[in-house]
């Protein structure tokens, strides 16, 4: 059973218009909460293709999705285009990213997502390709070290972090998650007044950094409207600045994207309250080429 909670559910499905009998493609299955909203909307005529690149979030949604028109695929959702491709289908209605982390992610102690997992510090979406974090840790000079601590977590205190980790791994290798969260916590001051954990901003580096987790999105965003029918539609739920960035700079810049969304949609207060995991979501819908200029919710 999962933990994850769909994020701006009812904007998003009202924004993505989908008619009974539609094709929809979830790239981001985690959970299936957003997949199963999409079912519902497409219909038993319609069809559903989900993709993660999570193999247990790939295995519990054959489970969930056994027996329904849903097509549950082990793929990077940069390769979107290949998937269609092996499904002979050639375009879709819709297309749904709802980027990052599953709250049965981070529930997972053996993956080192959770700052308090004694687990290892892997940070992997899929553990079949590329290396642990930890191994990162472990070989990555300083400076380096810092610079990617800055660039993809925003953190001020990147040098001093990268310091102590250099410092620390002489004496003894940081494999683990909670590990790393006391080191961070040692070098970071607390600003006062701010709720999130010191170590947040270092583990949000290490886990795009490992998962290449900014490429994977500019490339999904130069492939979708080659997935996308005339018309059809792509909402993308990003969770902190750097990818929301990416998002409005793709949807403007291509000319096969009419932006929908002139401001990110974010979570009214009640969503936030009832689900903490969607305060800093934000999303943002294009419509494939099509020449109005309609805009969502009149955001
Ligand atoms: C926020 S969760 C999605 C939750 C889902 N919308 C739901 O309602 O349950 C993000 C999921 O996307 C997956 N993911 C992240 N980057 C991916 C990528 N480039 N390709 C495919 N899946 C990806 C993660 O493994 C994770 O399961």
């Amino acid at each position: 059973m999962t933990a994850h909670v769909p994020v701006l559910a009812d904007v998003l499905l009202a924004e993505l218009r989908l008619d009974p009998g539609a094709v929809a493609l979830d790239g981001t299955l985690g959970g299936g909460g957003h997949a199963q909203l999409l079912l519902d909307a497409v219909g038993p005529d319609g069809r559903v293709v989900a993709l993660d690149r999570d193999i247990g979030a790939v295995e519990a949604g054959r489970i969930r999705f056994a027996g329904r028109p849903v097509d549950v695929v082990h793929a990077n959702f940069d390769a979107m285009r290949g998937v269609l491709d092996s499904l002979n289908r050639s375009a879709v209605d819709a297309i749904v990213l709802d980027v990052g982390l599953s709250s049965d992610q981070l529930a997972d102690a053996s993956r080192g997502f959770s700052y308090e997992s004694t687990g290892e510090l892997d940070l992997r979406f899929d553990t079949s390709v590329g290396e642990p974090a930890w191994r990162r840790l472990e070989r990555m000079p300083e400076r380096e070290l810092a610079d990617l601590i800055f660039a993809l977590g925003e953190e001020r205190y990147s040098r001093r972090i990268a310091r102590t980790i250099v410092e620390e791994r002489r004496r003894a290798p940081i494999r683990t998650a909670d590990h790393l969260a006391r080191l961070v916590r040692r070098s970071v001051r607390r600003t006062p007044g701010l709720k999130i954990d010191p170590a947040t901003r270092t583990f949000q580096a290490l886990r795009i950094a490992v998962n290449d987790e900014l490429g994977a999105l500019e490339r999904a965003l130069r492939a979708a409207p080659d997935c996308l029918k005339p018309g059809g539609r792509i909402a993308v739920i990003s969770f902190h600045s750097l990818e929301d960035r990416i998002v409005k700079n793709a949807f403007r810049q291509d000319p096969r994207y009419n932006v929908l969304t002139k401001k990110p949609i974010r979570p009214i207060e009640a969503e936030s309250r009832r689900n903490p995991r969607s305060r800093s979501a934000r999303l943002r819908i294009a419509r494939h080429h099509v020449g109005t200029t309609e805009s969502a919710a009149g955001r």
